[in-house]
């Protein structure tokens, strides 16, 4: 897919249209980024997992501790049960390929142990962060690599709605759980997917110091537009506000990740 640079930054940015003065082939790409749900039942071609996973092990790793792995899922059955642990998420089931993301304490544990030292530094939270930030690189390398070979796909939070079943399922050894999951297949062409606008750069990017005022007219102006999307796509037309409202209301729409905590200290996580 290719796309003029005026186009795919209006397409992210609405009226919000900047001069592109540089460009890459790369940029063009992440520009069209659009989450997929729908794919062809195929396979992936041969090779194209190992692709994937040798565009994520290029990222850059916090002290190249690697404190990640993934999981690939084919098995129909397992889809099935996965996909139920994630609020019934369709997409997971018909993905020919499902990608687990993991963050993994239990190989530095082991190595470290295995030289009789002790490993007192996974227990607190900066860790947590160090495995989080890992993953996600590595993940998005993966996603971008895949979109660059004409495949789509979506993350997964809702792996942790159940993240000690999410666990159960793959078989983790304590000091590992699932932090999201990622769909991967070739796009339907009969159900195509759009470019969704983000809030302009006049509300995120900030110069030397953070502006730490709301511009309330800029993302009335969002919501405007993402509403316009919305309707264009067949969504609940709620704008940004609205979801983020509906998102920030507590425990009743967090389906099961409230406990997120307690479950994970039952993975042997202990975030001092
Ligand atoms: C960490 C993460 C978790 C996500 N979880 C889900 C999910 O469980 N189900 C889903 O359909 N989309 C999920 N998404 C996709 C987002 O809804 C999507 O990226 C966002 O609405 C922006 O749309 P776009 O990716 O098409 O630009 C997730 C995205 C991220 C980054």
């Amino acid at each position: 897919m290719s796309g003029e640079p005026r186009e795919l930054l209006m397409a992210r940015y609405g009226a919000d249209l900047m001069e592109p003065r540089v460009w890459s082939q790369v940029i063009e790409s992440q520009l069209q980024h659009r989450s997929v749900r729908a794919y062809l039942p195929e396979a992936l071609p041969a090779g194209t997992l190992e692709i994937l996973v040798a565009a994520a092990q290029s990222a850059p790793s916090s002290s190249n501790l690697q404190l990640w792995d993934v999981v690939a899922v084919t098995d129909q059955a397992r889809k099935q049960r996965l996909s139920m642990l994630a609020d019934d998420q369709a997409h997971i089931r018909n993905a020919p390929l499902f990608l687990l993301w993991v963050v993994n304490f239990s190989r530095a544990e082991a190595v470290a142990k295995a030289a009789g030292r002790v490993v007192e530094g996974l227990e607190y939270l900066e860790m947590l962060v160090v495995g989080l930030v890992d993953v996600g690189l590595a993940a998005q390398n993966a996603m971008v690599a895949a979109e660059s070979l004409g495949l789509g796909g979506v993350y997964i939070g809702a792996m942790r709605d159940h993240v000690d079943q999410v666990a159960a399922e793959i078989a983790l050894p304590p000091g590992a759980f699932v932090a999201f999951g990622m769909c991967v297949g070739k796009p339907d062409p009969a159900r195509p997917t759009a470019v969704k606008p983000r809030l302009p750069q006049s509300v995120v990017l900030h110069h030397e110091q953070f502006r730490a005022q709301t511009d309330f007219d800029a993302i009335a102006a969002y919501d405007e537009r993402l509403t316009a999307f919305q309707k264009s796509q067949g969504m609940a037309e709620i704008g940004w506000s609205r979801m983020v409202t509906s998102r920030l209301r507590g425990a009743g729409y967090m389906k099961g990740r409230e406990h997120l905590r307690a479950l994970l200290a039952g993975l042997g996580f202990k975030l001092r």
